[in-house]
């Protein structure tokens, strides 16, 4: 009988690789060994909560051990002093410690920056060096007044990842340079003033508004929440990239027609390829429903977000009859059940009215009850259709 001694290395790492990863970490006590030979699992996905575990991981953790590190989650909550506005670098510990992180964890795909306290922008030329991130998150944690991010700031570092193809954005905050138009315009919207000193990027040049995301050549999937989505340019930029799925919700400082209107302008000029689109607002523009006009001549899946006004529910789904949409996901809050309930049911009384051509592809309509925080709940439930 051979023992577990005798195994050739391939095969204990691939009986290790099928272990959960609470047992990787029982398993890598065993001995030296064993200890060695878990190291790439042990540390493929790090999730530090706050600025302290940050700073004990760098403390504790070999450098030589950070190329294992795949998947990446930081949270800079905690209590060292806020990073200082983009025109002052000299006190900033918390980037310095991603910027730590960073520097060595040089194989990672997937990386998550929840930052409170406000990000420093030598942070920059770290993420031009991540060659395998494919997904990147930047959210803000705090408020817009009192520790923005700029869209400078995220649209320099998105662009300088090599081979960035989704990009998911949470409260970023317009910058003076771009957004001249909302400077004591009401609604005020949050503004961030003093970030001209971030570079020129090599591609983009000094254009590091949002709407130069779309030159990303790389980028397949975008989601933008809680950020205004006014600026003019997402009209003219012409697309580098085929984006294939989008998430897009408007700011909280502007109507909800308002929105309606630049996430429209937005589809217009990106939809084509879209396949996937999660929406927040709703769809009134009249080319949405006729396959020769309609800007998303390929959606096929359709989700409804939980902060979609619940009234334009059935008003949007027939707007978009144009698209070739086969699902429709509606995520809704607990309390609002039976008006979604409702609006479903309307709509397929709606779809049976209206004959064969109206939403023909559509097969399935899923209704899910979403927690507060955005994430699908359980308690899915999936109408079929005939
Ligand atoms: C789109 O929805 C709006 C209401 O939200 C409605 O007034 C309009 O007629 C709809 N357009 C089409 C083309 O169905
Ligand atoms: C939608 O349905 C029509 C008719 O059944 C079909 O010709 C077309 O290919 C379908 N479109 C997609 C994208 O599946
Ligand atoms: C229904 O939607 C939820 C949330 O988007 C998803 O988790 C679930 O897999 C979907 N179910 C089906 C059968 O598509």
């Amino acid at each position: 009988m051979p023992t577990w001694h005798s195994l050739p290395t391939e095969m204990k790492i691939a009986v290790v690789q099928l272990l959960p990863i609470d047992d990787v970490k029982r398993f890598s006590k065993a001995s030296q060994g064993m200890y060695t030979l878990c190291l790439p699992i042990t540390f493929k996905y790090v999730k530090l909560n706050n600025v302290e575990a940050m700073q004990a991981f760098l403390a504790h953790v070999p450098t030589a051990f950070y190329h294992y590190v795949h998947r990446l989650e930081v949270f800079t909550m905690g209590s060292l002093p806020t990073n200082a506005a983009p025109a002052e670098k000299a006190i900033s510990p918390r980037t310095d410690a991603l910027v730590s992180l960073l520097r060595d964890c040089t194989n990672l795909r997937q990386l998550s920056l929840k930052i409170s306290g406000g990000l420093a922008t030598h942070v920059i030329p770290y993420f031009s060096r991540l060659d395998n991130l494919k997904q990147l998150s930047i959210s803000n944690e705090d408020s817009e007044r009192d520790a923005p991010i700029s869209e400078r700031l995220v649209v320099s570092i998105a662009a300088s990842v090599p081979n960035l193809e989704e990009l998911t954005l949470d409260r970023i905050s317009r910058s003076t340079l771009h957004a001249p138009d909302l400077i004591n315009v009401y609604p005020l919207i949050p503004l961030v003033a003093g970030d001209d000193n971030i570079d020129d990027h090599p591609e983009l040049g000094s254009a590091l508004c949002l709407p130069s995301l779309l030159r990303i050549p790389s980028l397949k999937k975008l989601t933008i929440r809680d950020t205004h989505l006014g600026d003019s340019l997402w009209l003219t930029t012409p697309p580098a990239c085929h984006l294939e799925a989008i998430d897009l919700s408007g700011c909280s400082y502007e109507t909800d027609d308002v929105n309606s209107l630049f996430v429209e302008r937005i589809i217009s000029a990106i939809g084509p390829t879209v396949v996937e689109a999660s929406l927040s607002t709703a769809i009134l523009g009249a080319p949405f429903a006729r396959p020769s006009s309609t800007p998303f001549k390929r959606l096929r899946k359709l989700t409804i977000s939980p902060y979609f006004p619940i009234e334009s529910v059935v008003d949007t789904m027939t707007n978009l009859s144009g698209s070739p949409i086969d699902t429709i996901s509606v995520q809704c809050f607990a309390d609002d059940v039976a008006d979604i309930r409702s609006a479903v049911k309307d709509f397929l009384s709606l779809r049976i009215e209206s004959g064969l051509e109206f939403h023909q592809n559509l097969t399935q309509i899923n209704v899910s009850v979403a927690a507060c925080d955005m994430k699908p709940g359980n308690g899915a439930e999936v109408i079929g259709i005939a």
